[in-house]
């Protein structure tokens, strides 16, 4: 079958992540981003892409801070509730029944019942006509006791992420599962040594 070349996340399941701010005058936002990625191993950096009409860039762009909240699959009942349309001066908390988590490094607060918050700072914004892709610095990064071990490893069973494939018709939510499978990052040098390890604390 050949889809139409915008139909990419058809073929490409994306992360549903929250991203939670604050505005200038304080009110709290949350609204659902699916189109992010984290900018190369082992820098600190993520990027995602907004349309220019959200609350979220504009909060972001005043207040120079988010949090990325990522979310388990049983969270998706609240993707609607924060992905309608609302003014600037409705709390998007209240609107979805959500408890705030107060961040460390930022003023925004996170989200309770995610898995994962990435409390950023806005770094820099590449801005196009209808849309921008904001990257941000990851200042702190907490995930949930029981979903990841001390190797670093994500339990996708307990995390459940919550992500999606769009169609047609529209969202489709799903989540992931592990082939068991694992390489070390040093199999893909001829070395067999990861030379990012040395510049990394992992
Ligand atoms: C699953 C899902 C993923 C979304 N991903 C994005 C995205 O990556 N970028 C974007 O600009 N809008 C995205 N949206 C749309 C925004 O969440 C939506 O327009 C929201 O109302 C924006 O809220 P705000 O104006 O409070 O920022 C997504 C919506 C859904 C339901």
């Amino acid at each position: 079958m050949i889809l139409k070349p915008f139909m990419r996340e058809g073929v490409m399941p994306l992360p549903v992540t929250f991203i939670s701010t604050v505005s200038a005058g304080g009110v709290r936002n949350i609204a659902p981003y699916s189109c992010i990625m984290p900018v190369l191993r082992p820098l600190d950096l993520i990027t995602f892409a907004s349309a220019e009409n959200r609350d979220t860039l504009v909060n972001i762009r005043e207040t120079g801070e988010f949090v990325i909240n990522l979310a388990g699959a049983d969270m998706e009942t609240s993707v609607i509730p924060t992905a309608r349309m609302s003014g600037p001066e409705v709390d998007e908390f209240e609107v979805a029944g959500l408890e705030e988590k107060p961040s460390v490094t930022i003023k925004a607060p996170g989200i309770m019942g995610c898995y994962a918050w990435m409390e950023c700072s806005f770094v820099k914004e590449y801005k196009e006509d209808r849309y921008s892709l904001v990257v941000g610095k990851v200042l702190r990064l907490e995930v949930s006791d029981d979903a990841i071990d001390e190797a670093y490893h994500l339990d996708v069973d307990k995390a459940a992420p919550l992500m999606m494939t769009g169609s047609k018709k529209g969202m489709h939510f799903c989540t992931v599962k592990e082939t068991q499978g694992f390489e070390p990052f040093a199999a893909m040098f001829p070395t067999g040594v990861d030379p990012i390890s040395k510049t990394s604390n992992r």
